[in-house]
């Protein structure tokens, strides 16, 4: 009888030891930061085309996406809270994804790169026909895409948990900074690409995208 219970006593400590070492790892930073940076790299060369063969023009101005660890934090935070809503942090950007079903792991690194690629695919299933984020494109279901291609969002920082006993989910929640998706604005600018990267930033000719010194080693290493 006391076995089973020391069992049972290991197997608290050992999720809690988890609890306290989750999010992601290296590994899952590369992977958020893949799609976002391939999406956003086609995007600028003019590479990109949307649904219904909307091909869209280059960037001047797209940063390329840096992990940011403050940003990690802070969405490691929220989605400890397993949400169903949005946190309405001030000046962050903010996507969630869910995912439910039988084989869940708390390996978390293997939702980054499907969280990324479901998001991506809003330009896929919806619309993408303008650049001025208009209350009607928003409202087409684009807004975790047209935040991934935000041209000034130049950090990202996400945090996953999985929530639930009965209908076990993992929540994943990405911040971003600067925050996009402001209505009205442009979320990039049409022209030849690279030719308005910002102070601070010079072209990564490979990817098309504005970086800071050191950024494209920083991508790739995570
Ligand atoms: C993360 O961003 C904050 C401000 O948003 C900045 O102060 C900090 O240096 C950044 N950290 C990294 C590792 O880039
Ligand atoms: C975007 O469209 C809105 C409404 O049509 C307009 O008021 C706004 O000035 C446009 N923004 C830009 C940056 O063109």
């Amino acid at each position: 009888m006391w076995q089973p219970n020391g069992c049972i006593f290991v197997g608290i400590v050992c999720s809690i030891a988890l609890c306290a070492a989750a999010g992601f790892t290296h590994e899952g930073h590369r992977s958020f930061l893949r799609v976002h940076n391939k999406l956003r790299s086609d995007v600028a060369m003019g590479r990109y085309v949307a649904k219904g063969g909307v091909k869209k023009p280059p960037a001047t101005n797209m940063k390329m996406l840096l992990w940011n660890s403050s940003l990690a934090d802070s969405a490691q935070k929220y989605a400890e809270t397993c949400p169903k809503e949005h946190s309405e942090i001030d000046n962050i950007g903010e996507s969630l994804f869910w995912i439910g079903g039988e084989k869940l792991s708390e390996d978390y690194n293997q939702y980054a790169k499907m969280a990324s690629d479901v998001w991506k695919e809003e330009f896929q299933k919806f619309d993408w026909s303008t650049n001025n984020l208009t209350a009607t494109l928003f409202k087409s279901g684009v807004g975790h895409a047209t935040q991934m291609v935000w041209a000034d969002t130049d950090r990202i920082g996400c945090g996953a948990k999985l929530c639930g006993r009965k209908s076990p989910k993992i929540a994943v929640v990405c911040h971003y900074y600067p925050a996009g998706n402001t209505l009205s604005r442009l979320i990039y600018d049409e022209g030849k690409t690279c030719s308005s990267c910002p102070t601070g930033t010079t072209c990564n000719q490979h990817l098309g995208l504005c970086a800071p010194p050191g950024g494209f080693r920083r991508v790739v290493r995570g």
